[in-house]
């Protein structure tokens, strides 16, 4: 059975590799634990929850030396001097920019996992630390923007005026930027949002957001392929350029995440942005780390502009709420190890076939073994017609019927429509007149409700069953008893198909319900 060593992070580092509540999990999977005394103060995880959770308390050596060591940051040469020839170290180990460190971790003999090497792929979610960490970073990026701001996120009507809502504007709409719209919509603002990628205009609004489309008539829209962003071409970022100096003079909160793995962090707003924003406005560059998305930003810093623009480059926003994350953290380094101990018998078993072991693993038996082999999926849908997709922003079109193709079928079945009723017998014409009418009305009717609205629609149309109720009803005191039964049927059948899309609706609507609200 191995060992689990979780250990003390440097100063500065807020977060911890496994909370009490993951302590118990691994142990789950047959591991020992030792977690390094105070460990989890920062995350407000004493060392009594950890024994409690079936962990020893261990010493600062113990803990770097045991079999499998979990940290957040990268180690340094001292913590490599720690760490057992053989053992396996995993942490957010920055592995594209830290060349250095991968060549001393495969020189000591330890195998390296890098938690932000998680592909971003489905079956990898749950182990995705990046996306885990962007999405508190994303969140907690809208209530540093809230403390700066000077008012109420959401408009009002008081005694003592009215106040109108801020207006926030998300420049990138990736998991951080995802996280930034649906808090700043929850706290009441206006909250818009761009990105390149047209497949997230749907999930903006979702949230509460307005999708701002960058418009580029003659460019191949991006469509990923991995599941982030390739880099935009310069007609797009004339026509972005617009957009956000447009945006500054009219906004109060702006929360840039753009972000194109492997390059520097695209400008997005520059000085003349900034300074055409109101005294009072705020901007978090959540990408001040990697260069910053908007001019004047510093990594780590919160800068007022001499227009009384206030810019936060705080790069530590997900360690700005340690507990949240190092939970979040934890549970994706269960995820992994669940993945790495298939027998559940506390024995790590790496599988370099797999690919999300693979694009992990970064040092192995004294090599180094990154970059993996790529990962190619495609997080758009793939639509026939491509270069059709390049003209049509918000979503890739289907393929249809020409303008001319539609007036010849609707012509054509006008001309069928009167040729059955001018030779039908009456009634019959009356009835098909009345079918076709409902069937063009439906098909429009239905073909315009949001598909959010689908569900609710089927109960409706379900309770359309209650005319067969009625009819049955009616049938059911006719003495012939093949009639009753079948009117029985008829009102039976009939009432499931009622009460259970009114069932089926509500369970459906309770999902969207908060927990004291169901
Ligand atoms: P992501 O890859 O999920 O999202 C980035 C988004 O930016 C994508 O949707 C992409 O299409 C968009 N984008 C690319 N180029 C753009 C452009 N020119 N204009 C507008 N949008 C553009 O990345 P994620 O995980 O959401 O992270 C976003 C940023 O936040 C990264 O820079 C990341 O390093 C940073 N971050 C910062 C933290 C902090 O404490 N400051 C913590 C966590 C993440």
């Amino acid at each position: 059975m191995a060992r689990i060593g979780i250990v003390r992070e440097r100063p500065g580092e807020t977060r911890v590799a496994a909370s009490p509540t993951t302590v118990g999990k691994i142990r789950a999977l047959g591991y020992d634990v030792s977690v390094e005394g105070g460990a989890g103060a920062a995350s407000s995880f004493p060392d009594a929850a950890y024994t409690a959770a079936g962990a020893a308390i261990a010493t600062r050596d113990e803990a770097w030396g045991a079999d499998v060591v979990l940290s957040v940051a990268a180690p340094t040469d001292a913590e490599i001097a720690l760490l057992q020839p053989g053992a396996t170290l995993v942490g957010i180990l920055s592995p594209a920019l830290s060349p250095d460190l991968l060549a001393a971790l495969a020189a000591r003999g330890v195998t390296a996992l890098a938690m932000d090497a998680v592909p971003r792929i489905s079956r990898a979610q749950s182990m995705d630390v990046l996306s885990s960490m962007a999405n508190i970073a994303g969140y907690r990026a809208v209530v540093e923007a809230a403390n700066e701001f000077g008012r109420f996120f959401t408009g009002q009507v008081t005694a003592a005026g009215k106040v109108p809502p801020a207006k926030v504007l998300v420049a990138g709409a990736g998991v951080a930027g995802l996280a930034a719209i649906g808090a700043a919509s929850s706290l009441g603002a206006i909250v818009r949002a761009t990105d390149p990628r047209p497949e997230v205009a749907d999930q903006v609004a979702s949230i509460g957001g307005t999708y701002l489309e960058v418009v580029v008539p003659d460019e191949q829209k991006e469509v990923s392929a991995d599941g982030y962003a390739k880099a935009t071409s310069a007609a797009y970022d004339a026509a972005a350029a617009k957009l956000y100096s447009d945006q500054a003079a009219d906004v109060d909160i702006v929360i840039t995440t753009a972000l194109i793995p492997g390059r520097a962090a695209p400008r997005l707003l520059t000085a003349a942005d900034v300074a055409a924003m109101k005294p009072g406005s705020v901007i978090v560059d959540m990408a001040a780390g990697q260069g910053g998305n908007v001019e004047g930003s510093v990594a780590g810093q919160r800068i007022v502009t001499d227009g009384g623009v206030i810019i936060l480059g705080y790069t530590d926003l997900a360690g700005r709420l340690p507990q949240q994350a190092s939970q979040l953290y934890g549970t994706n380094l269960v995820n992994l190890l669940a993945l790495l101990t298939p027998g559940k018998d506390g024995q790590l078993a790496i599988d370099d076939t797999d690919v999300v072991q693979r694009a992990v693993t970064v040092t192995r038996d004294g090599a180094v073994t990154w970059p993996p082999p790529p990962v190619h999926v495609s997080a758009a849908p793939t639509t026939p017609g491509t270069d059709a997709a390049a003209s049509t922003p918000a979503k890739a079109p289907k393929k249809g019927l020409s303008a001319a193709a539609k007036t010849g079928l609707i012509v054509a079945g006008v001309a069928a429509l009167f040729l059955v009723c001018a030779v039908a017998p009456a009634p019959l014409p009356q009835h098909i007149l009345v079918l076709t009418l409902s069937v063009v009305i439906g098909f429009y009717v239905i073909g315009k409700v949001a598909h959010a609205l689908h569900t609710p629609l089927m109960s409706v149309t379900n309770a359309i069953s209650g005319i067969i109720v009625v009819g049955a009803m009616s049938q059911i005191v006719v003495p012939n008893p093949v009639v009753q039964v079948l009117a029985a049927l008829a009102v039976l059948l009939a009432s499931i198909n009622i009460f259970g899309g009114f069932a089926v609706t509500r369970r459906m609507l309770a999902m969207f319900q908060k927990g004291d609200q169901k």
